[in-house]
């Protein structure tokens, strides 16, 4: 496991994608909480090519929390067009306007950050762990397909849920827990991709127990809808 940890790690410090939500690589510092949490709420469903410019816009026009919080609903609705689901819109803007009156400050704990509109399991964790640094198992598609190749977890989706779970949280750092979420998300869009993953390039491929047996690209296995 250590193994893992280390290498995913080291492979991040070189190869993470650069994105507007993240610091610049090796900056040890942790990113602004509203820029993780509206990046994280838009790439819900949202790919991340779609997200970035939208992003963009977000934050050019609303750069803090309370900004956010004090505009217009129907400016925000209007802004947020073409991201779909506009659930999660109202929901932005109601968990704005929920920070906003806590001046301005996200909790910084993923239980406390569950109580926040919008923000399902997946979200807490992820802001939890990017933001704030804190030891939090954040699992996404691209991380369910990397765990259930490296442990060879051939049970199909969605039954395996819980055994990618308990597996990810074998493999989660103490240390770093935001950054090793998003090396396994980079690493599963960039090499251990659905279809013919590029196992020659990735770090983990001698402990990659799928790889072992030659079913890398089998996996995960999901159930016939
Ligand atoms: N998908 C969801 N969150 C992400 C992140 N922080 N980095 C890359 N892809 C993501």
């Amino acid at each position: 496991m250590a193994d893992v940890r280390e290498r995913l790690l080291a492979w991040y410090d070189e190869h993470a994608r650069v994105l507007p939500w993240r610091v610049p690589p090796n900056n040890r510092a942790t990113p602004d909480p509203y820029r993780v949490w509206l990046s994280e709420v838009m790439l819900q469903q949202t790919t991340v090519a779609a997200v970035k410019d939208y992003f963009a816009r977000f934050t050019e026009r609303w750069p803090t929390v309370a900004e956010l919080a004090a505009a217009e609903e129907a400016d925000v609705l209007s802004a947020w067009a073409g991201l779909g689901y506009y659930a999660r819109a109202r929901n932005l803007i109601a968990c704005a306007r929920v920070v906003a009156d806590r001046g301005g400050l996200f909790p910084d704990s993923e239980e406390d950050l569950r109580e926040l509109p919008g923000v399902g399991a997946y979200t807490s964790a992820a802001i939890a762990a990017i933001a704030f640094d804190r030891r939090a198992v954040v699992v996404d598609a691209n991380v369910e397909r990397v765990i259930s190749r490296l442990f060879a977890i051939t049970e199909p989706l969605p039954t395996s849920r819980p055994a990618i779970r308990e597996a990810a949280d074998r493999v989660t750092p103490e240390r770093r827990a935001g950054d090793f979420a998003q090396a396994m998300m980079d690493l599963g869009a960039t090499i251990c991709t659905s279809r013919e993953p590029r196992c020659l390039l990735c770090p983990l491929s001698d402990v990659c127990e799928a790889r072992a047996m030659g079913i890398a690209g089998d996996l995960p296995r999901k159930i016939a809808k």
